[in-house]
């Protein structure tokens, strides 16, 4: 087992000291344990920016287990045919058992990566952010026996296609949740990012004022907070209908931004007939 982490990080969470959570009280770490083939595939990312300074932070500890060392005979061999013919290896339950008969506790959520499971998404995110120990089984080769599924307690899927392993899922999965830990981030930047609000991001601007012919638009350099905080919802609004009306069909709205979102269905509508307009001119030419 190895921790992962930047090089400084590899205190035990025993010897961490427990941030501070909002109401004052110290919040344990969150324990995340991953059970794979591939150590390796995780010491990189994991040991970098965010995920990194969470655990150096002691908001987070991370450990990877080799999930062959719970392998089967002189080979430690973890995978086998499928019953009925077909191609590819199964990874078998008994080496999957033995490591959860070792890793799992009471508090613990067992995690299988799979293409079939629940689309993982921010509000998953940010319930397994406020959980205290999760177990992560990364599969490999063509899946798993079938009474593996019933030894964890949620499978997800990352979005519709299929990638070679676990592994780059469990990444996936570990880096949304730990920046979502109280004191990885900034605070107002996951309050105020894609999807937490259930809509997409405003645009942002950074310098110069002027790149190539394209100017800042002219109420964020105003200085009114008022004037600017409009500005990112109707231009949130308007970004989530162009982009992925679906998000809003389960999403009320509040006063304001029923009148902002009536404003971009105008202005939307104004700008389609003023290409029309455009498009039947050059056409009579
Ligand atoms: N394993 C292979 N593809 C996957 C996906 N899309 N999500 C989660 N686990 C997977």
């Amino acid at each position: 087992m190895a921790e992962v982490g930047s090089p400084e990080a590899t205190e035990p969470a025993a010897a961490v000291e427990a941030p501070a959570a909002s109401d004052g009280t110290a919040r344990p770490p969150l324990e995340i344990e991953i059970l794979t083939l591939f150590p390796g595939m995780f010491t990189g990312p994991l040991g970098e920016s965010i995920p990194g300074r969470v655990q150096t932070r002691g908001l987070a500890v991370v450990r990877v287990h080799d999930l062959r060392q719970w392998g089967m005979g002189r080979h430690k061999t973890v995978d086998d045919y499928t019953y009925g013919g077909g191609a590819g290896m199964v990874l078998r339950p008994e080496p999957v058992a033995e490591a959860l008969d070792v890793l799992r506790r009471p508090d613990s959520t067992v995690i299988l990566p799979d293409p079939g499971g629940e689309v993982f998404a921010q509000p998953r995110a940010h319930d397994l952010a406020e959980r205290s120990h999760l177990i992560i089984l990364c599969p490999r080769y063509e899946g798993v026996d079938e009474r593996i599924r019933s030894m964890v307690d949620l499978e997800l899927s990352i979005g519709d296609y299929v990638l070679s392993g676990g592994e780059i899922p469990a990444l996936v999965m570990v880096d949304t949740i730990m920046r979502l830990l109280p004191g990885a981030i900034d605070a107002e930047s996951t309050a105020e990012e894609s999807f937490t609000s259930g809509l997409l991001e405003y645009p942002q601007y950074t310098r110069p004022a002027e790149f190539r012919g394209v100017t800042v638009p002219s109420t964020l350099t105003s200085g009114h907070h008022e004037a600017v905080r409009k500005w990112r919802l109707k231009e949130a609004l308007r970004r989530t209908l162009g982009r992925r009306p679906e998000l809003l069909e389960g999403r009320a709205l509040t006063k304001e931004e029923a009148k902002l979102m009536g404003e971009v269905r105008a202005e939307v509508r104004a700008e389609a007939a003023d290409l029309e307009g455009n498009d039947t001119g050059s056409a009579a030419k």
